[in-house]
């Protein structure tokens, strides 16, 4: 994995998280660090301001430029959601390994177009679902996998924010479905639904509901209202491939809820729960225990639970969001340099997309809707 050149285009939330994780990642896990090699943004100012901000070497504003360039290996997609489809192309034409932010695309065919593009042309691909890389869902799958908790036979999965809560939050790209897609459900139920991929198996059948419950926001350009195209909350009964039954909650409008990204997995034995608010903590209920001592004990995220002992030697100090994207990081360069493991890869991305899209199917025509295989 020896010095990969990255090539950031897109410097907002998330792209200041990706290079916050490029420049940690050969220092958190003693690897080859990557190099930053070239910065876009939409200006040729804004790209430079952020690359000398960010520590990247060059920056352009123009992202063909960055896709063409000889010095950059890796294409990294940071982008509103209606440029990824473009990007990614143009990055696999030019040969280049291609990292895009989720969701992978605006809709479940533009994900197979990119799917296959990448996959003929054998580059090299990852979707940047984050939350997975937790020590404490990583761990939460390995108790689920032992059998900690008996046979999975529920789950219970929401992921609540309240970015959007106030009806006066300015309309912005996330509220359009040609920039979009979907609302809420792109957003952050893309990010549910690859946890039951990783914590389970693929979702097979879902039944869906959707609720846009602020129609206008007021235009940033002049106040005026303009129409919300998608919705504000997502709810769906879903079912795994081998029938395990689960639901989904899913909201950008839940007051007080920051990061709620949480899940129940209930089992014969015991019930497992998770909640990125709390993100150092899983709770674990076992049967076994006394009547009177029956209850969920709290485990605190250490150096016994994956990657935990490569930011901190000591149990409980904790690690934050960005910890995430770094060992995101470490798996990108492990897998581009075909070391490691490529899920969760375009085709992942894909699979997602299409659970999100049946959900739609279900909420337009009423019923369960079957996920193609
Ligand atoms: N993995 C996560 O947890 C997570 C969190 C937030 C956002 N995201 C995803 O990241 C993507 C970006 O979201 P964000 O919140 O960072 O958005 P943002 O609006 O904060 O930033 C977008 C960036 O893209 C740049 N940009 C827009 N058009 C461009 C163009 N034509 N050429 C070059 N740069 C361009 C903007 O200038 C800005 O720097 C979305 O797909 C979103 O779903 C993922």
């Amino acid at each position: 994995m020896a010095g990969l050149r990255f090539g950031l285009i897109g410097t907002g939330f998330i792209g200041r998280a990706h290079a916050i994780a490029l420049k940690a990642v050969g220092t958190v896990f003693g690897i080859e660090a990557p190099v930053c090699e070239l910065l876009a943004d939409t200006t040729t100012d804004s790209a430079a301001q952020a690359a000398r901000a960010l520590g990247f070497r060059r920056s352009t504003g123009d992202w063909q430029a960055l896709v063409a360039d000889p010095q950059v290996d890796v294409v990294d997609i940071c982008t509103p959601n209606h440029l990824h489809r473009e990007m990614a192309l143009a990055a696999i034409r030019a040969g280049k390994s291609v990292y895009c932010e989720k969701p992978l695309a605006n809709t479940a065919g533009e994900a197979l177009e990119i799917v296959q593009a990448a996959e003929a042309a054998g580059v090299r691909n990852h979707v940047g679902f984050n939350y997975i890389r937790n020590p404490m869902v990583r761990h939460a799958r390995e108790l689920i996998r032992q059998g900690g908790i008996g046979d999975v036979c529920g789950f219970r999965g929401y992921y609540l924010e309240d970015y959007m809560r106030d009806p006066a939050t300015p309309w912005s790209w996330r509220c359009q479905r040609s920039l979009a897609g979907a609302g809420a459900l792109a957003d952050l139920g893309s990010h549910l639904i690859n946890a039951v991929h990783f914590l389970l198996e693929p979702v097979a059948r879902v039944q869906g509901k959707l609720q846009t419950v602020y129609p206008v926001r007021p235009d940033p350009r002049d106040g005026r209202p303009r129409p919300v195209e998608n919705e504000d909350v997502a709810r769906a009964l879903f079912e795994t491939g081998s029938g395990i039954p689960g639901t989904f909650e899913i909201s950008r409008i839940a007051g007080g809820y920051k990061c709620g990204l949480g899940f129940a997995v209930f089992g014969t034995r015991g019930t497992l729960t998770f909640d990125q608010e709390r993100m150092n903590e899983l709770r674990l209920y076992t049967d076994g225990s006394p009547p009177g001592e029956r209850g969920f004990r709290t485990l605190l995220a250490g150096p016994e639970h994956p990657d935990y002992a490569a930011f901190c030697p000591a149990p409980g100090h904790g690690l934050g969001i960005n910890d995430l994207k770094v060992i995101e990081a470490r798996d990108v360069l492990r897998s581009f340099a075909g070391e490691g493991d490529p899920w969760p890869d375009f085709r992942e991305g894909y699979r997602v997309q299409r659970v999100m899209e049946a959900i739609e199917q279900s909420h337009a025509a009423g019923g369960w809707v079957s996920v193609p295989a």
